[in-house]
This record gives structure tokens, sequence and C-alpha cells, in this order.
């Protein structure tokens, strides 16, 4: 594998009807080799017929599931009969004859079971800002008379502004600096480090990063690693159990298709249940919760990373959403998102570059999550006009389009067609029109 493109292309920005033609014709006589190599791919896709576990409109290249996953099928069957059978007809009993109770522990056993984790140690439940404050000041907690808690400066902005709010709070220094620089920050300042957090996925770039190696840095330098999993999970293999994780968190919204606000969760390497003091002491993580006692004693499990009542509606339909990975295992999504990424790429060097568009995410595979994210000018506009056209993506400040993929339910003919239609839109201009340089609330 090479960093640099492939391919390099001539430079037609100056000049789009050469880049139309371009995209009409791009080489040899008959079918455009790009699409014979996606068709080909589609017809030896295992994953394919996952596609009907999912409610997709028609006509829609949907490559945002790293922001906000579709809606699974199964998923309103099961919301349904909640509401109107458990919540309408047994109402209060449903905690105790339906089970309310254990939802977020019996949720957190299966998001375990993705994250290469023994039951036990996940909980599910409020968002990832919430379980992120939790775990980063649990971490710092563990590690008394240490003056430091280290981020990444390009990390998500929640990430960050927790940090901070953490430092201020326990009364450490905050240092932001990037996962390559770790282990020559931590042989300099290693015995002062209480916690490390960083995300295992770039948000922005998408660049993956090595979960076991920083991890056992941090731990080297007896320090404790808080690892962000959103944009992990549900993508790629993660094996906390495996490298001896300390602390993690993630949303399930996005890889995991849970629905809009689906709830977060925290996990806690068992060798950690009995030390860790979180800071949210609400009465569900009391050692007993219905003793209704004035003062906190946490549970010794798993159970004291509970808070308050869970957003039970949304739980259940994240837990018929997980449904969708059922036989499906974590290692061929992940080989179809490599391939799904890399199919983008070549696209986008052979295709993309002439307008100026520049591939910001990694192309060493194992160096890569599962989107792409494509620095170019007007990003913002061309976004706009992509969705217009039926192909969904998102936009990153200052300049990124991000496209995410998500193997379940994405075919590489659909994701060819896609990226012919960004290659269209910078052609003819067309995202230069006034309109879709309106900002909306939610960009
Ligand atoms: C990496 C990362 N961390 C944290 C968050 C914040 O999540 P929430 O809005 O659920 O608190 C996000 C949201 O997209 C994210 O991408």
């Amino acid at each position: 594998m090479t960093d640099s493109p492939t391919t390099t292309a001539p430079d037609a920005a100056q000049d789009p009807s050469a880049g139309l033609a371009a995209l009409a014709a791009p080489g040899a006589a008959g079918e455009d080799p790009l699409l014979s190599a996606a068709r080909l791919a589609d017809a030896g896709d295992e994953l394919a017929g996952l596609r009907e576990r999912f409610e997709l409109p028609d006509g829609v290249v949907y490559l945002d599931g790293n922001s906000l996953g579709p809606l699974p099928r199964v998923v309103l069957p099961a919301v349904t009969e909640l509401v109107r059978r458990q919540w309408g007809q047994d109402l209060i009993t449903s905690w105790n004859v339906h089970d309310w109770w254990g939802l977020p522990g019996r949720v957190g056993d299966q998001l375990a079971g993705l994250i290469g984790a023994a039951e036990g140690q996940v909980m599910c439940g409020d968002s990832t800002s919430v379980q992120l404050f939790q775990a980063m000041t649990a971490a710092c907690r563990l590690r008394p008379g240490r003056s430091t808690l280290l981020t990444d400066g390009v990390n998500f902005p929640s990430d960050q502004y927790l940090a901070d709010s953490v430092g201020q709070l326990l009364g450490l220094r905050v240092v932001r600096l990037h996962p390559s620089e770790l282990t020559a920050y931590l042989s300099e300042h290693g015995d002062q480090v209480a916690a490390v957090s960083f995300s295992l996925v770039d948000y922005r770039t998408g660049e993956l990063f090595d979960a076991a190696g920083l991890t056992r840095a941090t731990q080297a330098a007896g320090a404790v690693m808080v690892w962000d999993l959103c944009h992990a999970i549900g993508a790629l293999p993660v094996a906390l159990d495996e490298i001896g994780a300390d602390l993690a968190v993630g949303c399930t919204y996005k890889y995991l298709n849970g629905g809009p606000g689906s709830p977060a969760f925290i996990y806690i390497a068992h060798r950690h249940q009995r030390h860790v003091q979180l800071p949210l002491t609400g009465w569900n993580g009391h050692r007993e919760p219905f003793g209704l006692n004035g003062s906190y004693v946490p549970a010794e499990s798993i159970e004291q990373a509970r808070i308050g009542t869970p957003a039970l509606l949304s739980m259940a339909a994240l837990q018929a959403a997980l449904a969708a990975f059922d036989g499906v295992g974590i290692d061929r999504v992940r080989a179809k998102s490599l391939a799904l990424t890399q199919q983008v790429i070549e696209f986008a060097d052979q295709r993309l570059a002439r307008f100026g568009v520049e591939v910001v995410t990694p192309r060493r595979p194992e160096l890569r999550g599962s989107q792409v994210s494509l620095r170019m000018p007007e990003a913002y506009q061309v976004c706009q006009a992509l969705i217009e056209r039926g192909v969904i993506g998102d936009f990153r400040a200052p300049d990124l389009l991000r496209l995410g993929f998500t193997p379940m339910y994405l075919s590489f003919t659909e994701v060819h067609q896609g990226m012919l239609t960004l290659a269209e839109i910078l052609a003819d201009g067309s995202y230069r029109q006034p309109r879709f340089a309106q900002r909306a609330a939610v960009t």
C-alpha cells in the first residue's frame, strides 16, 4: 500500500467541460471500468442480502450512516409492541413483568459482544457526552496525585470540552496532543499523567488509531486509558478485553442504527469495578436502589454505571436494531467496509483530483475507519447539492465532505453512482447556486 494517490488526473479545474467529457468516457471504450469493478464486487458480496433488514427510501444513496444509521425494519414492530402492550396495558408493572429494570444491562451485554468485551462490563444509558464525563472523571480518580489529563486537540468537541471540565473540577492540567505524539510525551512526562482520552477513529479524517499500542503505552506510564468508540462500534472489530482496556464509551445511533438520540454506553473493565468512583451518583446505580437511602453506596458490579431512569423507548428501539447484526460477524463487515472505502478513494484519485478534491482519509487500510473524507473548496455547498440529488453525506467544517460506508445496506454499484453524481456536480458547477450556501441549523 502507498500513501500517495495511485493515479494522477490532469488538472481540469479551470475547464469544467473537459471534466464532463472525462466523466462520460473515462478512458476505455465500453462500460466505465470502475462501474464494471463495482458490479463484480456486488456479484461476490456475501452481505448483499442484509439490505432487506433496513427501510431505505428508493433512489437515495445513504452515505451518512456514520452520523445517523437508517431504520432497521424490526424496530417499528418492537417499539409498537412495547408502547401498546407493555406501557399501554401492563403499565408500571412492566418494570418487573417485562423486566424493564434489567434492560440497560441486557443491552449493555449485547453491545459488549460488538466490542470484544465479556458480559458484565458494559452499561447502556444516557448520552456519549455524559458517559465521557463519567469515564474521564473515574479514570483520573483512579490515579490520585497525578496532575495531567491528556486529550486529542482534534478530538470531537464534547470530548475536549468535557476533558476541560473534568480538569477544572479535579484541579488537573489538560494537555492536548495527537495520538501520534503520545509515546514521546509519555517518555518525558508519563509519571504526571493520570488519564488519556482519545477517540479510536478520528471523526473528521476517519483515521483509525492503534487501540492496543496506545493503551499499552498509557498503562506502561501508570495512567488509565479512556476510549471513545463512537466511530468504531459496529463498523470494525474492537477487542477491549484482549487489549486490556480500562474504560470506554460510545454512541449507538451511528453504525448501530439505534435511532436519533439512542442511548450511549460505558465500558468499565471488571478489574476496575471495585475501585472506580463514578461522579454521577444517581439512584439507579445505588447498591439498593429501592432501599431509598439518603446516602450513596455504589453497586459493586457494572450496575453502578446506571444513573437515573433509563430512556426505555429509545433503549428498546436500540435493542431491536441490534438484531440487524444477527449472524453477520464484524470481520465480514470490516472486509466489505474496507473494499467500499477503497473503491471511493480510487474513484476520488482518478476522477475528482482534477476538481481540487483531496482524500484526507488514510489510504492504508489498517489506518482507516469506515468513512472517506474529501477536502474540497465549498464543501458545504457541494454536500447540499449532493443531498438534493439523493446522495446523502455530511459536511464537517471547514472544508470536508464526509462520506460514511455501512456495509450492511450499501452496494458497490450504488456507491459508484453516488460518486458519479458527486463528479457531475463538481464538473457542472451546479453546487454554486446561492441556495446551497444557506446554512441550516444542523450542518
Ligand atoms: C466521537 C464523538 N464523541 C462524542 C460525541 C457526542 O455524542 P453525544 O451527542 O451522544 O453526546 C460524538 C457525536 O457525534 C462523537 O462523534
